[in-house]
Parts: structure tokens; sequence; C-alpha cells
């Protein structure tokens, strides 16, 4: 069908007669990223550029079991773009793994009318909304939201380029007291499962070693490393370190490194929740008003259980069984770049 441009687009609304999507819910879920209100703002106005009722859900799929929804209409998500954090709240639910609580929260949907559903958050969010919408017949779109960009299926995720601006500059004003002082720091950075903040926040904060859970860690060559810093007079060292990393994070690091290395004082920064707080970039807006409004355009044109991504800046549906199987990898030539880069 023809797109006529206009809205709301009359193609859509041809094809919504007989899909009936009359109202839809959004919701966040998992650990909240920068970003996620400029999403959900862009759910609802799309939601209602094209007739539909659009509900928030609070606290995730915590607030779908116990009927916490209220509509939401335009200037309900006026003033929260630029806003962190989720207006809506969010959760990480045990309770919707249960068969009682999906089931309560089948009940909750039928009660309010809600005809299909847009889930923003990570792994763990997908996969509920997969169980869910097989089990309930309920078309759902999911929305990559987690600071982690660690999903399969989409190049950024919503909150990615945010958390690394903010790293870059919490390294860039460590940088200045390291400097000063002649220390040698291990900064730890987000990211349980994956090393992408750690990756382009150590390259763009100039760390002379990163250390991610994709790659094997061996203390020796990191100090091999470092010597080679303190050979050629580097007067401050960064070493960023990836949560998740295999040794167990920055303090575990520093001290298995100063047991055989003490040219430098040495100090460790964990970064910690900051990285999840803060002004969404203008980047994760624009990512998240796209997305967002491709979920909604995406249920009227009939797309259910998949997670809606960007790839070489296009908009793609990716299958939820594909999104949450499939691993994500670590780009090599960033992780060479960042090698290279370090002498
Ligand atoms: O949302 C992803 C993430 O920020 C991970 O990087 C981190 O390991 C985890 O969430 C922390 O979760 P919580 O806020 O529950 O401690």
């Amino acid at each position: 069908m023809r797109d006529s441009g206009k809205y709301p687009n009359t193609s859509l609304l041809l094809l919504n007669k007989v899909l009936r999507i009359h109202s839809i819910a959004v919701l966040t879920s998992g650990g909240d990223s920068p970003g996620m209100n400029a999403c959900i703002r862009a759910v609802v106005r799309t939601g209602i550029c094209h007739g539909l009722k659009t509900y928030g859900i609070h606290r995730g799929y915590e607030g779908l079991i116990e009927g916490d929804i209220r509509e939401l209409q335009s200037l309900d998500v006026s003033n929260i773009i630029q806003r962190g954090g989720t207006i809506l709240k969010t959760a990480r639910s045990d309770r919707f793994k249960t068969a009682d609580g999906m089931a309560k929260a089948g009940d909750n949907l039928r009660r309010y009318k809600i005809d299909a559903l847009v889930a923003i958050g990570g792994d763990g969010t997908f996969r509920g909304a997969k169980e869910f919408s097989a089990k309930y017949r309920i078309p759902v779109i999911g929305i990559p939201g987690t600071i982690d960009n660690d999903l399969y299926g989409t190049d950024f995720t919503i909150g990615y380029d945010t958390a690394i601006n903010t790293a870059v500059e919490a390294i860039d004003k460590i940088r200045d007291t390291a400097a000063s002082h002649n220390r040698l720091f291990f900064i730890e950075v987000m990211g349980r499962d994956a090393g992408l903040i750690a990756l382009r926040s150590g390259i763009a904060g100039g760390a002379e070693a990163i250390l991610v859970p994709e790659t094997r860690t061996d203390v020796n060559t990191l100090i091999e490393k470092l010597r080679e810093g303190w050979i050629h007079n580097k007067t401050s060292m960064i070493v960023v370190v990836a949560e998740g990393d295999e040794i167990g994070g920055a303090f575990k690091v520093a001290e298995r490194v100063k047991k055989e290395f003490d040219y430098y004082d040495i100090r460790v920064t964990v970064l910690g929740h900051l990285q999840r707080g803060g002004t969404p970039t203008a980047m994760d807006r624009v990512l998240a008003s796209r997305l967002g409004v491709a979920a909604v355009e995406g249920l009227l044109k009939g797309k259910k259980n998949v997670m809606a991504g960007v790839v070489h800046q296009d908009i793609v549906f990716v299958p939820f069984s594909k999104a949450v199987k499939h691993h994500r990898d670590i780009n090599p030539h960033l992780l060479k770049i960042a090698e290279i880069l370090a002498k």
C-alpha cells in the first residue's frame, strides 16, 4: 500500500480497520536509561496522532500485574524529552516470570481493553515480552533501552550514547588529577555482561588499557603494557575496566597489578549508577524518537513479537527470539584501535 505522506497516514488507518488496534500501552522495564522519556513521548504522541487511546504502565511488568495503568494525553509527555530516568518508573519483575503473574497481567490488559503493547527495555524485558505475547496473543513491540548496548539486532540502544559521554567526562576529570600526581587509575564502568561502554569510553578517554568480558584478561600482559608506559615517561595511566570483566572489577584488578607493579601510586574509581542518569544526548533523543514512532507504526502495520532497532541508520524489526538469543559481539576493529593508540 502506498504511503500518502500525510498524518494520520491513510494507508495505516485502512490497515488498522483489519487489525483493530484501538488502544496501546507503553512501559519501561529493567535498568533505566537516558532517553527512555523521549521514547515514551514518541510512543504516546504517535499513538494519539493515529487516533489511538494510549496508556502508560507504571513500574514495568510489576505495574502491569498490579493494574498500575493510566491513560496518557499529549500534554502528559510534555517537557520530558530532555529528562533522564523514566516518568513511568521501572522495575525488574520476578513475578512476571511466573504463570500467575502473567495471568494477572493478561487480565489487566483485557480490563483496560489494551490491544497492543510497547515494551522499552533490555534483554530481560524482551524475554518476558516474547512469552507474554505468545501466551496471551497480544502484539508486542520491544524498543531497546539500556545503557549497555548489548542487544543483538540494533547498532545502538537508547541510553548508550549518553552513558559513554558521562563516562568520558569522568575519565577526563580523573586524567587531570592522575597527571598532577603521576598516578595510575583503574576506572570501573558499567556493563555486567558486555564491554561496550568500556570500549568506547576507553578509546574516547585515551585509556592506556581497556578490560572487557568479551576478551580474556591476562594480568601479566596488562603489567607489561603499563611498564612500557612507565618507560616512556607517561605521567598518568588509566585502565578502564568493565564491571563484568572476569577478574572481578576494578578493585580486584588493581590489587593484582599492585603486587608486581608499584612504580605509580594506584587509585580506583567506580563510576557506578551515575552512568545511568542525566540529560540524554541529542543522539539518544533522536534514536528514542525514531524507535518510538517506528514501534507504534509497526504495530499498526501488523508487526508483533519483534524488537525495533536501527542498523546502518535504517529502522529494522528483529524477532524477539533472535534479539534475546544471539550474543552481541564486540567490534574487533575498535579493540585494535584501542591497542594501537594506547602506546
Ligand atoms: O541496565 C544495565 C545495567 O546498568 C548494567 O550495566 C549493570 O550491571 C546493571 O544494570 C545494574 O543493575 P542495578 O541497577 O539493578 O544494580
